[in-house]
């Protein structure tokens, strides 16, 4: 298949999971294409696409802005093709945390009028060298406030659940495409 993968990312840990997934089914022989929201893809034609993997991360509660904008831009392709949303955020690595890590799923869905075919909810990472002094508050007085308190950084990302998970998506679609 020849998939596209768009991200929106801020400290570029969903930049490292985009290349996770654009190796892992490099590897099962698929031609990905890596395009960061943030940036203007010359020729970019979505419909050229077999399917479609987009990820963003979250900060303060939303998606990042790019990433809707891309969704809203080319809803009517994305619509049509087969689709897989990885949202990226701290909430489901926490205990307890999954309806509020769907809730920020929800809300862009609606906010774009689109649903992906398949959403993944996948833990982030603290990269406390990569913040601001607010970042670093808003982390620790809120993303954090009813959490034991981690003060290095951590990743929460469950690789090997998320190969699996892709692996599920692309035998999904290719089912339906016999
Ligand atoms: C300022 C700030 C605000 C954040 N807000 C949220 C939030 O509201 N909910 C959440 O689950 N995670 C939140 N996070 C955690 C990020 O989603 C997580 O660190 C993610 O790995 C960032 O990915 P990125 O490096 O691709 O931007 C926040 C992180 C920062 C630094």
């Amino acid at each position: 298949m020849d998939v596209l993968v768009v991200y929106g990312t801020v400290e570029g840990h969903t930049q490292k999971v985009a290349k996770f997934v654009a190796t892992h089914l490099e590897e099962q022989g698929h031609s990905i294409t890596l395009h960061d929201s943030n940036k203007k893809m010359e020729g970019l034609w979505v419909p050229s696409y077999d399917a479609v993997i987009l990820a963003s991360s979250v900060h303060q509660q939303r998606h990042k802005g790019s990433l809707a904008n891309f969704i809203l831009s080319q809803r009517k392709s994305l619509a049509e093709m087969p689709s897989l949303f990885i949202s990226v955020s701290l909430s489901i690595a926490f205990e307890g945390g999954h309806n509020e890590a769907q809730s920020y799923v929800d809300h862009l869905f609606s906010h774009c009028n689109f649903e992906a075919d398949t959403t993944l909810l996948v833990g982030g990472a603290l990269q406390f060298d990569k913040y601001d002094y607010y970042m670093n508050q808003i982390v620790e007085h809120i993303v954090l406030a009813e959490h034991e308190l981690v003060s290095e950084d951590r990743e929460f990302t469950n690789w090997e659940q998320l190969a699996r998970d892709l692996d599920e998506f692309v035998k999904l679609e290719n089912t339906k495409s016999v």
